[in-house]
């Protein structure tokens, strides 16, 4: 989804930096695991230098684990939750005072359906997502009279490379056949489809362009109905 919307963003004009543990994406790229505040906070100040300002976040870095509580081991719970919660956090910690100072700036942070409701086997994940939420809303507040926007894209399930494994996993513990596990996430959303990156991508193209400037602090739903049920 950080992908599809790089190519957006680079469609609509802007210069894009992608900053990601592996060369995945378009873009000028630096290496950068979000779970190190040092590589995050040098990765921004590489940005700036190069560019002078940051106008846009899109932080879409994750991991998924399909777990419950028992077979989430220690080491898996603290990857998830520095990957998909403190990553964001070190990076709005280096971005918002560059947008302050702009008096410009506007950011997306990818939740999840599970920023409202909960799933089974999905503890550690489901915790870092709801976390985010407010995340989202606590810096929407301090940074709104700064005229820096911050949102959260809240997709359902999405046809990315991090379904494979949680779908496997989930093969292995239950036994069902994997097409039908991936029917059975199509027909639970009332779309009766995965989401494209793409269809993602343009959500947070509208949440990062200038046509909503009253939004922030917004969970924006993008999950073919599934929180609706
Ligand atoms: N696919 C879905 O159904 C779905 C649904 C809701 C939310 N999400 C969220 O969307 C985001 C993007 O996931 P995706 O589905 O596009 O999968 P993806 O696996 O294609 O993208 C995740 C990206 O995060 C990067 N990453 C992982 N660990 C990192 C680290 N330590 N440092 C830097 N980069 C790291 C990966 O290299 C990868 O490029 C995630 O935050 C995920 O939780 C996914």
């Amino acid at each position: 989804m950080g992908n599809a919307t790089v190519r957006l963003l680079a469609k609509a004009g802007c210069r894009t930096h992608v900053l990601d543990i592996q060369h995945t994406a378009d873009g000028a790229f630096q290496s950068c695991d979000v779970r190190d505040y040092q590589q995050v906070r040098q990765c921004v100040q590489n940005v700036v230098e190069k560019e002078g300002r940051i106008d846009l976040l899109f932080f879409a870095a994750g991991v998924h684990l399909f777990a419950d509580i028992e077979a989430t081991s220690i080491d898996e719970f603290e990857r998830v939750l520095s990957v998909n919660l403190k990553g964001p956090f070190y990076a709005l910690k280096e971005v918002l005072p560059i947008m302050r100072k702009q008096r410009y700036g506007n950011v997306v942070l990818m939740g999840s359906d599970q920023v409202f409701i909960g799933k089974g086997c999905s503890t550690a994940y489901g915790m870092s997502k709801a976390a985010l939420g407010q995340l989202t809303k606590s810096t929407a507040i301090d940074y709104a009279p700064h005229n820096v926007r911050i949102n959260c894209i809240c997709p359902g399930t999405i046809d990315t490379p991090m379904l494979t494994p949680s779908v496997e996993r989930f093969h292995q513990t239950s036994g069902i056949p994997i097409e039908e596990i991936y029917d059975m996430l199509r027909k639970g959303q009332p779309i009766q489809r995965l989401g494209t990156p793409e269809e993602i991508g343009r959500a947070v193209m509208f949440l990062l362009s200038d046509d909503c400037p009253f939004m922030t602090g917004a969970l924006l739903s993008a999950d073919g109905g599934y929180t609706c049920q």
